[in-house]
């Protein structure tokens, strides 16, 4: 039977948990992780372009496409720091992929849950080539949304056991310390920033204002660590001071997309900055030295949105937690788009 072609299949957030968990967080984490570092090894064949952002007082709304020329794939995304006091999530999200063939979509899928998965395995990726071996302790500053995932990603990718948390609101602390325990981490609760870096040899900070923060001054960056920066992704929006940057080997997901979003808008255009494929397939170093600051300057790019669709479509395969959704006008014959209005009125009046 010739597959139908009116519908797509779609991962509700429902399917999306279950698909999550049958699977397991942090072997999802590790698999999503290979699947970008696979896509950054062949960057090359994929169409780049900064995301389109559509800025408001409150916050953005951004399209995130691109393609490797067979399969396309696009994401929408906003970005609301205020809007937890709604009751609603700072990032939430929904994607496509698409045959470039045909341009049918192939998958429709909630992204607010596969977001948060594939921000926290490609800052574990990163950290792989850029934090110090062995590290096992990490700061983990901002505890919300996104908080859990870093730190399960950190687990499975780096072996990293020990967190140390802050966030400026202790009911965010307190949620981390219960969903992260008996999960095989030292869990301790600090009470500022400075208590929370004392002995990290990762510090991550994903924490969401529409401004420029100053999460960490020049003082609190001992040498040799290694700074995981989640939550600086717009314009005006920061958590680094410039002076921490410019004391920092900086790894770059996009550059141009970056110097638009990321910390290093606070330095000038020519600052030099390695982005993270050229390091995944062996073009530039890593970490060098003991006493090297490393910064993985992430905003979120397209293409690791790609690889998380790509890799959700293929575990689809194995676990079928998704729906057909009726999406795509399918008349018999396909000019009579009409005629088969028509024909639904006809069966709606007998
Ligand atoms: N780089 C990426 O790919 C990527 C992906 C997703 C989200 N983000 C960004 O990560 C950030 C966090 O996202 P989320 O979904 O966890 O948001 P969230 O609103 O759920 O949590 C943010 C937390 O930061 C805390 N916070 C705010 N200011 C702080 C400060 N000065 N010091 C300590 N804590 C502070 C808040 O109290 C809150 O608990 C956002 O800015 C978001 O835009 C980046």
């Amino acid at each position: 039977m010739a597959p139908a072609l009116n519908t797509v299949p779609f991962v509700s957030v429902e399917h999306m948990m279950r698909l999550v968990l049958a699977i397991g967080v942090e072997r999802f984490l590790t698999e999503l992780a290979d699947f970008i570092a696979a896509d950054f090894r062949r960057w090359e064949s994929f169409d780049k372009t900064p995301r389109l952002a559509a800025h408001s007082v409150d916050g953005v709304i951004e399209l995130m496409p691109t393609s490797d020329g067979t399969t396309y794939g696009f994401k929408y995304v906003n970005g609301h720091p205020k809007n937890i006091r709604s009751g609603r999530q700072t990032v939430a999200a929904f994607g496509v992929l698409a045959d470039v063939g045909h341009g049918y979509p192939v998958l429709l899928t909630e992204m607010t849950i596969l977001t948060a998965l594939r921000t926290a395995a490609t800052s574990a990726l990163a950290a792989q080539y850029l934090a110090p071996p062995r590290a096992r302790t990490m700061a983990l500053i901002g505890n919300g949304a996104q908080a859990e995932f870093q730190a399960l990603a950190f687990k499975a990718l780096l072996g990293i056991d020990r967190l140390r948390l802050y966030d400026i609101d202790p009911a965010a602390t307190a949620k981390c310390l219960r969903n992260l325990a008996g999960l095989g981490f030292t869990l301790q609760p600090c009470a500022s920033i400075a208590a929370a870096v004392e002995g990290a040899e990762i510090v991550t900070t994903v924490t969401a204002d529409k401004q420029n923060a100053t999460i960490l001054t020049d003082n609190l960056v001992g040498a040799g660590i290694h700074i995981n920066g989640v939550g600086g992704d717009c314009p005006g929006k920061t958590e680094l001071h410039p002076d921490v940057l410019r004391r920092c080997e900086i790894v770059v997901e996009y550059a141009p997309q970056t110097r638009i979003e990321g910390e290093i808008q606070q330095l000038p255009f020519d600052h030099p900055v390695t982005e993270l494929w050229q390091v995944i397939a062996g073009r530039a170093p890593g970490r060098r030295d003991a006493r090297q600051v490393t910064l993985f300057d992430s905003v979120g790019f397209a293409v690791e949105d790609f690889s998380a669709l790509r890799y959700l479509r293929e575990r689809l395969g194995t676990y079928p937690f998704f729906t057909e959704l009726d999406l795509l006008a399918d008349p018999d014959e396909p000019r009579d788009l009409f005629g088969m209005l028509l024909r639904a009125q006809a069966r709606a009046a007998a």
